[in-house]
């Protein structure tokens, strides 16, 4: 426990910034001695607070921000948490531009602190009129007192960062910082890190953490951006070009970290460090870990806990995401097992008794966000399926329905095979049925969904 406690914030925002610093003490860092500055402690749960209240306060003293004005941004969700929480502590209407492969749960906490959300495409590219930044400028226009907050151009962007987060470093690092790594969604904080660094100690690296796909990691080695743009899950940082408060020349060096490498480094600081992060911290501390590793002399680095892991419980967090995706591989079985996402080996099957209510099946759809359910007796035959048809069947019109059992209202015959059968034939029951059971002489093995099925096409 730290020895001395604070006195009472007055204000949300005065919690933003002052964020703790943690030595990583069970990973690998060779001759190293690595830092991670939890940003993810900012009361909006990232490192992008700091940007958010410095880019605001900057527009209300130039005066372009006024009493009962409205914020607009395009952002991938952390500058919109940031932005959202001072617009609501200052009274500002706030409206975002977000592309569509953000996390749901960011989405549904933006919405909650008040921000209206307008969801757009993320497979286009700057110039498309879907394309997110574009968006939100041509809104500017249209709308009256607005501020376009710009945090790919905006200079309070990287100044937030050359004020605040680059002399905190300083100073919890005792003045001994010999290389900080960092990723670039608009830029800000690498930039503010480079401007503070290159004049209190030239020396330090600047280091950029980029997702394999995006285009920056390259300019930075060769001086010219990748011309093949690829996708990347996580979530924050990468881009398709290079924004404006993005001073490249700052950067002294680039690591390319694919989606897997990141995911499983955020999955070894949890069990490790014991810090629930985001996956474009993984990004980072991958980057940062290979940096450490390489080096023959021992160096003090810092990188971030740039957003917390809470945001992404369901997908990074959740196994049968990360193997839908591809990121975990299981030994492969060469038959229906491989398709199987849940099994019932393994305990992963959701399914009710026979004797159950509709009301319970009913519930259980609802809590895991499924479509039907294997019906298993109290000795764990299967004994068929129930799914939102049987109970729409079962209960329209039908008063005190929910009260009867699941065998009055499931399919006692749903569509069934052995483990032993072919893909295809699977394929062909699914073109019309919407899942196939797998059941033979060994018991009930699973369900294959529809989506099952795709992500096995997709997978193979
Ligand atoms: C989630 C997340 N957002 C933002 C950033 C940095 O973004 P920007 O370049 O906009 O300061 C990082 C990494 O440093 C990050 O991990």
């Amino acid at each position: 426990m730290s020895e001395t406690l604070a006195s009472p914030a007055q204000n949300v925002l005065e919690m933003i910034g002052n964020t703790p610093m943690l030595k990583v003490n069970n990973m690998d860092t060779g001759p190293c001695e690595l830092f991670l500055k939890l940003e993810n402690q900012n009361p909006g749960g990232s490192i992008k607070d700091r940007m958010a209240l410095e880019m605001v306060e900057a527009a209300e003293r130039d005066g372009k921000l006024k009493p009962g004005g409205t914020i607009l941004e395009a952002t991938a969700g952390n500058t919109g948490l940031g932005l959202a929480l001072v617009a609501s502590q200052k009274g500002y209407k706030c409206i975002l531009v977000i592309p569509d492969k953000m996390s749901e749960d960011k989405i549904f906490h933006l919405r909650a602190l008040g921000a209206e959300c307008i969801i757009t495409r993320s497979d286009v590219s700057k110039g498309h009129p879907d394309y997110y930044a574009d968006m939100v400028a041509r809104m500017a226009k249209e709308i009256p007192n607005s501020f376009h907050v710009d945090q790919f151009s905006n200079p309070a962007n990287p100044y937030a960062h050359e004020t605040t987060t680059a002399p905190e470093i300083w100073e919890q690092m005792g003045g001994k910082v010999d290389a900080v790594v960092a990723g670039v969604g608009s830029g800000g904080t690498i930039t503010g890190l480079a401007r503070f660094f290159n004049k209190v100690s030239p020396g330090t690296e600047i280091i950029l953490a980029d997702p394999e796909g995006s285009v920056l990691a390259e300019a930075v080695k060769t001086g010219t951006p990748a011309t093949e743009v690829g996708s990347w899950v996580v979530e924050g940082i990468g881009e398709d070009y290079i924004p404006d408060n993005y001073e490249i020349k700052t950067t002294t060096k680039a690591y390319t970290i694919d989606d897997s490498e990141a995911l499983a480094v955020v999955r070894e600081l949890l069990i490790k460090e014991g810090i629930i992060a985001g996956s474009s911290s993984g990004t980072l501390i991958g980057a940062a870990l290979r940096y450490c590793r390489e080096q023959t002399t021992p160096k003090r680095v810092v990188t971030f806990v740039a957003d917390t892991g809470n945001k992404y419980l369901s997908k990074i967090f959740n196994d049968y995401w990360l193997r839908d995706q591809g990121f975990i591989e299981r030994k492969s079985t060469g038959d229906l097992m491989d398709i199987i996402s849940r099994r019932h080996s393994e305990h992963a099957v959701v399914t009710c008794l026979p004797t159950d209510t509709i009301e319970i099946a009913f519930g259980r759809l609802k809590l895991y966000g499924i479509s039907q359910l294997p019906v298993l007796s109290d000795k764990g035959d299967l004994a068929g399926l129930i799914g939102e048809r049987h109970i729409i069947k079962a209960t329209a019109g039908v008063k005190g329905s929910f009260a009867l059992p699941v065998a009055d209202a499931m399919d006692g015959t749903p569509p069934t095979v052995p483990l032993s059968t072919s893909p295809g034939e699977v394929v062909e029951i699914l073109k019309e049925g919407t899942a196939v059971l797998v059941n033979d002489a060994d018991g009930f093995h699973g369900l294959i969904t529809r989506v099952d099925m795709i992500n096995y096409i997709s997978r193979s």
